[in-house]
């Protein structure tokens, strides 16, 4: 093992420097391998220009820094890439360009750090012989294949330190304060911070929500004399007689839809149907950004060491996850398996409502 190629794909989250620092240091000093960066995901692949050594001196000082320094591309796909000649765009299979590119650099692996999106095409590459092996993650949580995935832990720390300041402007104001969190169709971010900053209401995508009964329970704080409410709503949330909401679809460079509006739509029901006073928050892009906590520090650091002995012992098609305490390594087409749910019945939704949270049902 010589020389090793990394690239960041999907959404960025907190701790990606740490994986790709993890990786350079440890193909180091473990295997004296020499790692290439490639920019803006898989487009470092396909275009030229695009790479740059990671040398020890060219990873100093990014543990605690956000986003990565390699850039990242949500578009970029070599099965479907968008290529423009003439003026004209076309979509095209470029994974035999990609293919000869491993080759020609000398690669001997290649590390991918995505979300379920990006790690698919790594196992589709995989198929096609090229040897990759993928580092998890996201700020949603909801990689089936791993029990947590770094970036979530600081994620949830955020909205925790958003929450703790709108119950002081809440109760001044004697306010219902509604707070919209990411975390696309799961719950994870919602339901952890709302524990964690004291939330009277948390909306999750996993249990469809009524709003005579979040009406409800806002109704009785005041009766019993709290004259303010913490509400959370997961961007993915959706009434059990409604649709999720949505603010754009089919954008160029993101996602198929891009989730969004739930949090004003709660607010507003509740101001029409409660007569309190109701502000609407919506947390998004902080989320994402800024310095990982020390949990994501350390759980990326594992993940960056973990995927090079994978490489050494060549485990390709193979990637990093966490299950319990342990790193261990499962199949990357174990990611398509389907999402890492809130459980309804049973965990921390059930300590949610054994001390009067109302989950909307
Ligand atoms: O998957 C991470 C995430 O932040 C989701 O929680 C959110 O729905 C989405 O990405 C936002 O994507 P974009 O950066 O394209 O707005």
């Amino acid at each position: 093992m010589k020389k090793i190629g990394v690239l960041t794909g999907g959404g960025d989250c907190p701790g990606l420097n740490a994986v790709i620092r993890a990786v350079v240091k440890s193909a180091a000093e473990k295997y004296h391998c020499e790692v290439i960066g490639f920019e803006d995901g898989f487009d470092g692949l396909v275009l030229p220009d695009r790479t740059r050594e990671l040398s020890s001196r060219s990873i100093r000082g990014i543990l605690p820094l956000g986003g990565t320094i390699l850039g990242t591309s949500l578009r970029a796909n070599p099965f479907e890439y968008k290529v423009t000649k003439d003026g004209k765009s076309e979509i095209k299979d470029v994974t035999q360009d990609v293919i000869k590119r491993i080759s020609s650099l000398g690669l001997d692996a290649l590390v991918v750090i995505g979300g379920d999106g990006t790690l698919n095409v790594a196992h589709e590459l995989f198929k096609l012989g090229c040897p990759v092996v993928g580092v998890p993650k996201t700020i949603d949580n909801d990689i089936v294949a791993t029990d947590v995935t770094f970036g979530f832990s600081t994620a949830v720390e955020t909205a925790t330190y958003a929450l703790d300041k709108l119950h002081t402007t809440a109760e001044s104001h004697h306010r219902v304060m509604v707070m919209e969190v990411m975390g696309r169709y799961v719950g994870w971010i919602a339901l952890e911070s709302g524990i964690a900053g004291g939330a009277d209401v948390i909306l999750i995508p996993e249990i469809p929500f009524d709003m005579k009964k979040v009406c409800g329970k806002i109704n009785d704080r005041w009766d019993k004399g709290s004259k303010s409410s913490i509400v959370v709503v997961a961007e993915g949330a959706r009434p059990f007689d409604g649709d999720v909401s949505i603010v754009a679809s089919g954008e160029a460079g993101g996602q198929a839809v891009r989730l969004g509006g739930i949090g004003q739509k709660v607010g507003n029901y509740l101001a029409d149907n409660t007569q309190k006073e109701v502000r609407v928050t919506v947390l998004g892009h902080i989320q994402r950004g800024g310095s990982p906590n020390a949990y994501d520090r350390i759980l990326s650091t594992r993940f960056g060491v973990a995927v090079v002995d994978l490489i050494a012992n060549k485990r390709f098609g193979e990637m990093v996850c966490l299950k319990g305490s342990k790193i261990e390594s499962v199949p990357l087409r174990d990611v398509a398996k389907g999402q890492r749910v809130v459980p309804t019945e049973d965990g921390l939704v059930i300590t949610a409502e054994s001390i009067g949270i109302c989950m909307g049902r």
